[in-house]
């Protein structure tokens, strides 16, 4: 689907267990400049409901499990992340609904840009008017 995809990263596994690292710009097609997750969260609760403009973003189910709905004006997907050796890329004009975290769930977010609430697009209609996509500019 448009400007996202699943990664897979490298397992380091032993009888001790496994370990999984992820390095900017090698892993991550993009410098991370910021990183956040997503815990706590009541199963009956959908959280994201926004686009970026610029923001590239890859989002790990550390632990317990989440489901992701992505959208652009003309396709839907839902990908259930429950692994941690796997990343969903969410790249710009993407929209993403997070739901369904199951109980003790953590989900961690890295992401190419600080913090900036007008990089945000929360408004579904402004984001379908906005998107290239819609435009046929891309
Ligand atoms: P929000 O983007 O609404 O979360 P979600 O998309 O998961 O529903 O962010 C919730 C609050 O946290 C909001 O007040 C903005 C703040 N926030 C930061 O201060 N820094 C960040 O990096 C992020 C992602 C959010």
């Amino acid at each position: 689907m448009y400007n996202t995809g699943i990664m897979r990263f490298k397992i380091h596994s032993d009888e001790y267990g496994r370990l999984t690292p992820v390095e900017s710009g090698i892993d991550i097609p993009f410098e991370i400049k910021r990183v956040y997750y997503i815990y706590n969260v009541l199963s009956d609760v959908t959280r994201g409901l926004h686009s970026h403009n610029k923001l590239h973003q890859v989002l790990i189910a550390l632990g317990g499990s989440v489901k992701i709905r992505i959208k652009t004006p003309s396709d839907e997907q839902v990908i259930e992340l429950y692994d941690p050796a796997e990343g969903l890329y969410i790249g710009p004009y993407v929209w993403r609904e997070m739901f369904d975290f199951s109980a003790g769930s953590t989900l961690l977010v890295l992401a190419s840009e600080l913090y900036d609430e007008n990089d945000y697009i929360r408004d579904y209609c402004e984001y379908v008017r906005k998107n290239p996509l819609e435009r046929g500019k891309i």
